[in-house]
């Protein structure tokens, strides 16, 4: 007999890597858009400082919740950047953001605890929760509005059992970035039900037009129920890297670094370096980042939206477009099934995140050179021509 695996493994949903999996192994010449990777290169003074640690020694075991300098560089962004009132010692560093949301959520839920999660959803947060044996509950966030956050779709969802809301902001895969206005409705929420609240904030750096991005931590009765994550990994193109944080009041960090020193003990020490070159180095290095991105989501948005049965508005963050392509009268799955097939691209049906995903397509135009995209919307362009 083969061993026998835990209940946590054969009780929960399989794990689903949705086009991901369908295009492996495929022959031919696919356009990647459904894969979080970014194109461009780590920024050379990231490479430098971290290669510098190494040869510097610093390849021991160290701070086990992140070395002094990453701490304090992290806490001082998030207090310059994102308002938010965040000491060195209040920050925990991750592998990833990853690292920081298991962790989170190791710590603070029980069996049977009910976590809401914002549909369309980033579908890696589920299989997490699950793992801690809690449940996640999914609250429709408002589709005739643009996918925003609206808490009269929210308060239904919310019984005794609620422990915590899952929020992801800039949205993937919506692209939204959440209004003050809105989060302070959830904020509200959270606060008459005693709930804490996760801010994935990975791609917090990535907004266009002036729009904003502000972290639900700043808003009242906030500060000590929410745990802020992010990471370095879209923003600065270092997502092989696998460094994050989780900012915590200070009074929940103990209990937060029994889980992460008992997973990795700690983040490899040298590569802690280069964070601190990402945070303290040269501003414009960042901005020619975010600007690429912006190119190519005007690239992808003006060509989707000269294609029949293709709605795509602009998004306000991160690296993907969210397409509505009910017009096609295809499934989004039918959609980049036949993409995938006919077209040689490959991009994320919305059902992958949840029901409420349905009729839209999400394109990751982060992940591809300007002229790479062009080629991707000329196929996709013949293709939902040919319909
Ligand atoms: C919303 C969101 N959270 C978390 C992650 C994972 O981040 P990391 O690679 O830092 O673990 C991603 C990556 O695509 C993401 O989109």
């Amino acid at each position: 007999m083969p061993p026998r695996f835990a209940k946590r493994i054969t009780e929960t949903s399989k794990k689903n890597f949705g086009m991901f999996a369908k295009a492996l192994g495929r022959e031919g010449d696919l356009i990647h858009l459904e894969l979080g990777m970014p194109v461009e290169d780590t920024p050379r003074h990231i490479k430098d400082a971290t290669i510098a640690a190494l040869n510097a020694g610093h390849v021991h075991y160290s701070d086990l919740q992140g070395i002094p300098e990453l701490r304090g560089a992290i806490a001082a962004k998030l207090k310059r950047d994102n308002g938010i009132d965040a000491e060195p010692g209040e920050i925990v560093v991750t592998n990833g953001l990853t690292q920081a949301s298991f962790a989170s959520f190791l710590a603070f839920l029980d069996p049977g605890d009910e976590v809401i999660l914002l549909s369309p959803y980033y579908p890696q947060h589920i299989g997490k929760i699950e793992l801690c044996g809690a449940v996640p509950v999914l609250a429709p966030l408002d589709a005739a509005n643009g996918f925003s956050i609206d808490p009269a779709l929210i308060a239904p969802r919310i019984t005794d059992r609620t422990r915590m809301i899952v929020l992801v902001n800039p949205c993937n895969p919506t692209g939204r970035v959440y209004s003050r206005a809105e989060l302070e409705g959830l904020a509200e929420l959270a606060v008459a039900h005693d709930l804490m609240v996760v801010a994935d904030e990975v791609y917090h750096q990535i907004t266009f037009d002036g729009v904003p991005h502000v972290s639900i931590a700043t808003l009242p009765g906030m500060r000590g129920r929410t745990l802020t994550l992010s990471a370095f990994t879209k923003a600065y193109a270092m997502d092989g890297w696998r460094l994050g944080w989780i900012h915590a009041d200070a009074s929940l960090v103990p209990g937060l670094m029994k889980i992460t020193t008992s997973e990795v003990t700690h983040v490899n020490t040298f590569i802690q370096h280069g964070g601190v070159a990402a945070l303290t180095g040269p501003e414009e290095v960042l901005a020619r980042l975010v600007d690429e991105d912006r190119q190519r989501r005007d690239l992808v948005v003006s060509r989707m939206n000269q294609m029949p049965g293709v709605r795509c508005p602009a998004p306000e963050g991160t690296i993907y477009a969210w397409a509505d392509i009910t017009g096609t009268g295809l499934t989004s799955q039918e959609a980049c099934d036949r993409l995938l097939d006919e077209a040689g691209v490959v991009l994320e049906a919305g059902s992958f995140y949840g029901p409420e995903g349905e009729g839209h397509v999400r394109v990751c135009f982060g992940s591809q050179t300007l002229e790479r995209l062009d080629v991707a919307m000329d196929r996709m362009s013949r293709f939902f021509n040919a319909l």
